[in-house]
């Protein structure tokens, strides 16, 4: 090799500017990180803005309302923008807007460079290679034969205090309302050995609390090391036996797959944090039938029961689903009966929207939307009534406060407590990555206010 292909080889490519902007939940947010990973090789780094970027990726939900509509706003707003800068702006649509409606929007949006499904983000930088050669657009939204887990790079980046880390993708369970299955594909888990080795890079790294990723996560069975079968409480034991890692979540479940040793394992793990997100839907049979959930509100009360024998200060937060076709009054109210029984300190809720393709789009006895909006006010109340009693109910206590950020104010940190509140206090920013003791001394609806106690110096010298 001459001294000058030598070089050529080694230098970094030139700097392009990479930005990405992220809809929906937290897989989307993960998964747009990947996505800056993959292209980091080919120079790409991130930007906060998208003018004059080389790349713009517009990561989409598909989950609710007029989703494809908000992406052809968007991609509107991101073509003027194009077309008034200098430099050649590649313009992809990724997530699961792509998935569903890949050719529509190739149809609408000739523009576009590149529409790609979740499941290929790994073939990432090979579409951009084609999209810079090519004359016409690429679009890959199959579901490949290869398992994208084992092509996508680990975070490049350390990922902060708290972090999250795929380790399961895609649904079987068909629930009559959603297009995950149809948009993310089957359920998929990564292995063992690779979530272990990565969550151990992450702490070493610094991060000190990791919240399990997946959209059926506690569905994930993982291939062990000794070539047996692990389900996710074996995992969450063997990560928690991780040095320097203090807290773990699991995010999101379904009841069906809340086994004894996973409920076991809420009891025996102190960092398994005491707040789980378990979304029941709707509070009647009847509904709960017609949505696919396969299990009743008393099996749902069952599981919570248990899981507060095992672990007593555990809080439960939901999605719930109002005016799903066929919900009656009395629907509703076993609904509103099912929040009283069991309480939520935070719950999500939602008026049910029809998604094409869906079994539940096409179903007889459509709710009007001024019963469902009213349905879905009235569920909000009560949920709102509950988050402020939990909140209001810390205050006097000592809670242990996983410090994250600095705060709005100059001289403040932030942080979250085991049940995901945020907290404020006056405190040095050397704490931030630390966990210490907080009295709680005010509670709004979103956050709580509170004093450090092992740091005598940050308390008010009017106290
Ligand atoms: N309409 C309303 N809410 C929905 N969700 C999923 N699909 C729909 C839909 N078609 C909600 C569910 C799910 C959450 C992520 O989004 O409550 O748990
Ligand atoms: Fe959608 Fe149901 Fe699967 Fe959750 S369990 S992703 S609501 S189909």
């Amino acid at each position: 090799m001459t001294d000058a292909g030598r070089a050529a080889g080694t230098t970094a490519p030139a700097l392009k500017r990479l930005h990405v902007i992220t809809w929906g939940c937290q897989m989307n947010v993960y998964d747009s990180g990947r996505m800056a990973d993959v292209l980091a090789p080919l120079g790409y780094a991130p930007v906060s803005e998208p003018e004059g970027a080389d790349m713009v990726i517009l990561n989409t939900c598909h989950i609710r309302d007029k989703a494809a509509e908000k992406v052809f706003s968007e991609l509107g707003r991101l073509r003027k923008m194009r077309d008034a800068q200098d430099n050649r702006m590649i313009l992809a649509v990724a997530g699961c807007v792509a998935q569903a409606e890949g050719k529509e929007i190739l149809a609408r949006a000739p523009y576009v460079d590149i529409v790609l499904g979740p499941q290929t983000y790994h073939r990432l930088p090979e579409m951009v290679a084609r999209a810079a050669r090519a004359g016409g657009a690429v679009i890959e939204t199959d579901f490949p034969a290869e398992d994208k887990f084992d092509h996508l790079p680990e975070a490049a980046a350390p990922q902060g205090v708290t972090a999250f880390l795929t380790i399961q993708e895609g649904c079987d369970k068909f629930c009559s309302f959603c297009v995950v299955p149809y948009t993310r594909g089957a359920e998929q888990s990564r292995s063992a050995a690779t979530v272990i080795a990565e969550a151990r890079r992450m702490v070493a790294q610094g991060t000190a609390e990791i919240s399990l990723l997946g959209q059926n996560v506690n569905a994930w069975r993982g291939t062990a090391p000794d070539g047996s079968t692990w389900g996710l409480a074996r995992l969450l034991r063997e990560l928690a036996a991780i040095p320097g890692l203090k807290r773990l979540r699991y995010t999101t479940s379904h009841p069906r797959d809340m086994d004894d040793d996973l409920i076991a394992a809420h009891g025996d793990l102190p960092a398994l944090m005491p707040f789980l997100h378990l979304p029941v839907q709707s509070g009647s049979d009847r509904i709960l039938a017609a949505m696919n959930r396969k299990h009743t509100a008393d099996d749902y009360r069952a599981i919570v029961r248990r899981l507060r024998e095992a672990r007593p200060d555990l809080a439960l937060s939901s999605d719930f689903i109002v005016g799903h076709p066929g919900e009656t009054e009395a629907d509703f109210e076993a609904t509103m009966q099912l929040i009283r029984d069991v309480t939520f300190p935070m719950a999500y809720s939602f008026k049910y929207s029809p998604r094409p393709g869906t079994p539940a789009a096409g179903a007889p006895m459509q709710v009007p939307d001024d019963v469902a909006h009213r349905r879905l006010l009235t569920l909000q109340a009560l949920l709102r009534e509950q988050q402020d009693r939990f909140n209001a109910n810390c205050v006097g206590l000592t809670i242990p406060v996983l410090f994250t950020n600095p705060g709005r104010d100059p001289g403040q940190i932030g942080g979250r407590t085991p049940w995901l509140q945020a907290v404020h206090v006056t405190g040095p920013q050397s704490l931030i990555g630390t966990e210490q003791p907080v009295l709680i001394e005010a509670a709004m609806t979103n956050s709580l206010a509170g004093r450090l106690l092992d740091h005598p110096s940050q308390e008010r010298r009017s106290a």
